[in-house]
């Protein structure tokens, strides 16, 4: 997930196109999307591809959207999915053992966090303060501890920090 150095994912409107969206950092997450076959993400996470036309994000992943309100999907191969994420996750980690890919923070990610459900952290730090918007984990009380396990920095001012939860 990209985040300010305050700790934001978004502004207050959703939108991130305050993030570089190219460079070396986008190169590299790119590669590494390429590990993953399935991917979850929250609603309003969603529709930051939806706006701009895009309905199935990520086509090679297996997708899974969490919303109670949006009801159909707009893509036959995007599971829309009313129930208690961590219910479905928790399945899906008892399936074929493959990675997770949990797109984006945010109010999904809280949930996630809070169930024990996250193992890992990538945060793409960049260099600038928002002031205000979307925190990285919103409400999140259990206060999960990171251990450090690599970073990368780019040309750009964007540090790449990976962790490992517990
Ligand atoms: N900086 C980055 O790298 C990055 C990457 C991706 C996204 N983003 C941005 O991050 C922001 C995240 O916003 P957000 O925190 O409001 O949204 P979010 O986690 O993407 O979506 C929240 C929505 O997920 C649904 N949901 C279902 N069950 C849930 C549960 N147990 N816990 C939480 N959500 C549940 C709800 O949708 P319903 O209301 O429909 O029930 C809820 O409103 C968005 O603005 C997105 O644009 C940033």
């Amino acid at each position: 997930v990209a985040t300010s150095v305050d700790g934001f994912i978004a502004r207050t409107d959703h939108t991130f196109d305050c993030f570089p969206m190219e460079g070396a950092h986008v190169d590299d997450y790119l590669e590494t999307l390429k590990a993953y076959d399935t991917v979850v993400m929250g609603r309003r996470t969603y529709e930051v591809g939806l706006r701009a036309g895009v309905s199935d994000p990520y086509p090679w992943m297996d997708t899974w959207v969490f919303s109670r309100t949006l009801g159909s999907s707009p893509s036959p191969r995007v599971r829309v999915v009313a129930e208690d994420p961590t219910l479905t996750v928790r399945r899906l980690e008892e399936g074929d053992g493959g990675p997770i890919y949990l797109c984006g923070g945010g109010a999904l990610a809280s949930s996630l966090f809070a169930a024990g459900l996250v193992d890992s952290v990538w945060v793409k730090l960049n260099p600038m303060v928002l002031g205000d918007g979307v925190p990285f984990a919103p409400g999140l009380r259990a206060q999960p501890r990171l251990t450090l396990t690599g970073t990368e920095r780019y040309d750009s001012g964007v540090v790449l920090l990976r962790y490992d939860v517990g």
